[in-house]
């Protein structure tokens, strides 16, 4: 294993005691100096008797004893009365959004990932775009305010990088509109909100431990909830639809975990906290470094609140940075610095989803995505590394490429 040297992680173990993968051949395909993220892995000696044990005994899937494990290790983990595991984090929406009714229309943010509304519309649902807060990236609740028509059934919350969203003002909003409430948490396990783990607000949240979250399981996810009727929901639908006397009264999917990612999941629990406080330290020293640059702010993770980091963006405003977001994104590439553009342009302005958008409507989506870059984050990224980030941004800025 090799050894991380970060002065900004002085309190934690080496590396958080996961695994450092060898370069592969991905990295040789795009060989970046600094690349955007790296799975953080389990030790393979913490893995070696259980895969042991699933080669053993032919079991590789169909809710075993691993996948089994992770829904108690999670809803552990999460204080939460439900963790229903799935494919993936998209499956795992598709699942939840079939329970609503069919035509029926869900407020959602434009600035997200395509599963956010692909979800939506694989169930044949309505979406309607609400903006975002200029400062977390997150939904606004005053503009899901007005994205509430007769015909809505429910609102999905994006927790955008980790970021928890205005929690409190979204449930009073759903309670006054008698909606259901969903967060795609797909970034966020492990987040916070006042002192609790994002896992058990609204009526159900979705949960990625797909290769780039910080829990990586490779592929998975879960969805946790509260509520009996909605853990049932997800379980009557994750197996084809199949009822346990083998009729089928559900639209369903293939949504079943692996016995694989379980096990990943359940070895790399254990190390998460440990994962999350390394990448706060590593975005505090990015915003060390960068704090006084001319035309650069950070995405502002609320008072009390603890964000997972999945991704550290920053935003460039051109006029008093002199560059736009694309120049200072190629210059870095240049550079051999791999950057992210999440999510840029975002889902309104797809075209595929245009029909669905009114695009005057998102002032504050658009420019966030015109100006978002994602640094690289990661448990190997190493103090001179992101000080070699850091000083580029700084010398593209003030000298050009
Ligand atoms: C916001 C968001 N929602 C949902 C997903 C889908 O997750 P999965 O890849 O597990 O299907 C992603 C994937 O990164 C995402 O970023």
């Amino acid at each position: 294993m090799a050894v991380l040297r970060n002065s900004f992680v002085t309190s934690l173990p080496q590396n958080g005691g996961m695994h450092v993968p060898e370069r592969s051949a991905h990295d040789v395909e795009r060989p970046y100096r600094v690349p955007l993220s790296r799975p953080a892995l389990p030790p393979i000696e913490e893995v070696i008797d259980d895969v042991r044990r699933i080669l053993g005994s032919g079991r590789l899937t169909n809710f075993g004893p691993f996948v089994r494990e992770f829904e108690r290790n999670a809803s552990k983990f999460l204080s939460v009365p439900y963790a229903v595991s799935v494919s993936n984090a998209t499956t795992g929406l598709c699942l939840l959004l079939n329970t609503l009714p069919r035509g029926s229309e869900v407020v959602l943010p434009s600035f997200t990932f395509l599963a956010t509304v692909q979800a939506i519309l694989w169930n044949a649902l309505v979406p309607r775009f609400a903006d975002i807060d200029l400062e977390t990236f997150c939904i606004c609740p005053e503009s899901v305010k007005e994205r509430i028509t007769r015909n809505t059934s429910a609102i999905v919350a994006v927790n955008v990088f980790g970021t928890p969203c205005p929690v409190e003002e979204l449930e009073e909003i759903s309670r006054a509109r008698n909606l259901l409430l969903f967060f795609d948490s797909a970034h966020a396990l492990g987040s916070q909100h006042r002192k609790k783990y994002l896992g058990s607000f609204g009526d159900a949240e979705v949960f990625s431990v797909s290769a780039t979250k910080v829990l990586a399981g490779c592929e998975g996810g879960v969805v946790t909830t509260s509520r009996e009727e909605t853990c049932q929901a997800i379980v009557n639908r994750r197996n084809y639809g199949f009822s346990q006397d083998h009729d089928c009264m559900n639209m369903g999917l293939n949504g079943k975990m692996t016995e694989f990612s379980a096990v990943m999941c359940n070895r790399s629990l254990p190390h998460l906290n440990c994962q999350i406080q390394h990448r706060n330290e590593l975005a505090q020293g990015y915003k060390n470094q960068l704090r006084t640059v001319p035309g650069i702010s950070f995405q502002c993770v609320p008072e009390g609140d603890v964000s997972t980091y999945k991704d550290f963006t920053i935003l460039i405003d051109p006029s008093l940075s002199g560059i736009s977001r694309d120049g200072l994104a190629a210059a870095l590439g240049r550079r051999g610095i791999e950057v992210g553009t999440y999510f840029s342009p975002p889902i309104h302005r797809l075209k595929y989803f245009q029909p669905n958008s009114d695009d005057m409507a998102l002032p504050n989506t658009n420019l966030v995505a015109s100006r978002i870059l994602s640094l690289p984050i990661h448990s190997q990224l190493s103090d001179g590394e992101l000080q070699f980030v850091a000083s580029s941004i700084k010398e593209i800025l003030l000298h050009g490429d």
